[in-house]
This record gives C-alpha cells, structure tokens and sequence, in this order.
C-alpha cells in the first residue's frame, strides 16, 4: 500500500533521514519508533509531502506521489499532528469540518459524518462549540482523530497521537482505538518514541536511529530475533513484560498439556495471567501459565 524505496532528507547538510525503505501493507499499523531527533516526523511528512525528499521514491497503491499534486494526495491520506495540531481559533466543530470544506461537502452531509465520528470516539455533541484550549488533552487528541477520520481516507498517519497523555488517560485510549472499526481497513503509520505504545497498537514495527532503519519486523522479530545489540538494546527494559504480551495462548499450548482452560487462542498471556492471578485459592493454573511461558520463552531465547 505505501511503499519508502531509498528515500533521504537532509536539512542545511545534515542527514535528517538517510536511505531508508519500508513497506506499510494493506489494513496494517506499521509503526515508527525511535528516540526523539533520529527523523519519524520528517518520514512521516514525506510521505504526505508535507516535506519534500531530496532522492528516492514513495509510493502510494503502486503510484509515484511524486506525480501526484500535493492538496489532491493529501485528501486521501487523514494525518494526526503531534500535539493534536488543532487550529486554536476554529471551535471543534470547524476543525472537524476542514476537509469536508475543502471537498465542498454540503452541510448536512458534514454534520451527520460529524456526528457519527463523535459518537465513535466518545466525544459529547456539546463539545462542538469549543476551542481546542477549552479540552483536556484526550479530547484533544480525539477530535485530532476525527478530523483525520472525517473523509474516510485509505491512509492514516499519525504522528506521536498520544504523546501528551498520561498513562492512564492513554491506556484508556489505546484500548478504544484499537477497537475503532474505522481503521480496521486502513493502512496506518504511527510514530511514537513510546515502546510501550509501538507494542500495544502496531502490527510492525520499523526501529529507527539517527536517521536510519535499524531493523523492521512484527513485534515477535523485534524481541526475539534482533539484528543486532541497538535492538536488543533498546527493547531491554521493558522486555518481559513486552513478551508477555506478544506471547499468546497458542504459542504455549504446547507446554500446557492437559491443562483445561477456556481462553481463545489468541489472548495475550498478560490478559490470561492477570485473570488467572485474581483467583487466589486455585492458584495452579496461574503457575502453571507461567510455567509454559517460561518454557516457551526458553525456545526463543536470543
Ligand atoms: N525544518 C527543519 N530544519 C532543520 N532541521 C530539521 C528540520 N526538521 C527536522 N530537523 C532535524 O532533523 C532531525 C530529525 O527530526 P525529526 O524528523 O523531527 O525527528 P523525530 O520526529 O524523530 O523527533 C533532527 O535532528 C531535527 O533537528
Ligand atoms: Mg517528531
């Protein structure tokens, strides 16, 4: 679906990106993660030509962006600033609306679309008439979401879209949006610096560094197949509780042989345990995840 071949950006001689290539695949979160400076936002603005790369190819479903007129390419891809990006002097209500101004929706059309995404994203309708200055940062960072959201775009880039909440306003909100049926057919790119977040929301990850891709692959290729010690590195200190949370039902079933238990198959061993562990007086089945984790975990160790 996108396509990055090769591509670099320097700013008054200093490489921002350098020759980097990655795909993002049809009706996937492909995630951008790195420290702050090592170039997400300015792959990101390439991509909608925000920024122009100096050399190099995007592609968008098999086509060149580069042939394409930037306002004309920009009404397919929906793009959530960093910091919500909000206009300060338009109310919700006009921030929501500016594609559909720009597509000269009429104004029913508008409002009904409007009204649909609020009530996805939990927003109240009384909201509308607000300025940005007069939300907390989640709903900032919703109606961010719903502007991106409005025209029903195919791409959806994203830009450190959590990054000014704290953890359990965010926690509530990666919940949500991994749930949002809006997004299960688009092609997203996420930027965070937030491991945490890449793991919870991504389907891929591309780990960059000083303006390079150090390695791209699922969360699992990540953690137990890293190319080298930055990655290994970098995933470190969240490391066990990050695998147990790539690590699902399926995976250890091997290790858990005659041992009844109803979860599906596809639960994250995290979900399973912390069920598990609220049982307090039968607390064999909880060893015994853990155990098949831990043997599990054994095989893979890198
Ligand atoms: N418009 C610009 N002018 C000059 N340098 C820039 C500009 N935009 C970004 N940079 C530099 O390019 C590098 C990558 O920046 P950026 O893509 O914003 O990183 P990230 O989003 O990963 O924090 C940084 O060193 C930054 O200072
Ligand atoms: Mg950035």
């Amino acid at each position: 679906m996108i396509t990055v071949e090769s591509v670099s950006k320097s700013f008054g001689g200093r490489p921002a990106v350098d020759d980097i290539s990655f795909q993002a695949n049809d009706a996937e979160i492909l995630v951008l993660l790195g420290t702050s400076g090592c170039g997400k936002t300015t792959t990101l603005k390439m991509i909608n030509r925000l920024i122009e790369a100096d050399s190099g190819n995007i592609l968008i479903d098999g086509k060149n962006i580069r042939d394409r007129k930037p306002e004309e390419l920009r009404m397919g891809i929906g793009f959530v600033m960093q910091n919500s990006g909000l206009f300060p002097h338009y109310t919700v209500r006009e921030n929501i609306a500016t594609v559909p101004r720009l597509l000269k929706w009429d104004r029913k059309k508008t409002e009904d679309r409007t009204e649909e995404l609020l009530s996805k994203l939990h927003l109240s309708t009384h909201l509308l008439s607000r300025f940005p200055n007069e939300l907390s940062g989640g709903q900032q960072q919703r109606v961010g979401i719903a502007r991106a959201l409005i025209s029903n775009p195919p791409v959806l880039l994203m830009d450190e879209p959590f990054g000014a909440l704290d953890n359990i306003t965010k926690a509530g909100i990666h919940a949500e949006f991994k749930s949002l049926e809006e997004l299960k057919n688009k092609t997203t790119v996420l930027v965070t610096h937030d491991v945490q977040e890449a793991f919870e929301l991504g389907h891929r990850i591309c780990l960059m560094d000083k303006g390079k891709i150090i390695q791209t692959g699922t969360l699992k290729e990540m953690l137990y197949r890293p190319e080298n010690d930055f990655v290994r590195d970098f995933f470190a200190a969240n490391r066990l509780l990050l695998e147990y949370k790539v690590t699902v039902v399926k995976d250890v079933l091997p290790f858990l042989l005659g041992f009844e238990m109803d979860f599906p198959e596809d639960s994250s061993i995290w979900t399973v345990i912390q069920k598990l562990s609220a049982d307090q007086v039968n607390t064999a089945p909880y060893e015994q995840m853990v155990q098949a984790f831990n043997r599990y975990r054994k095989l893979q160790a890198v």
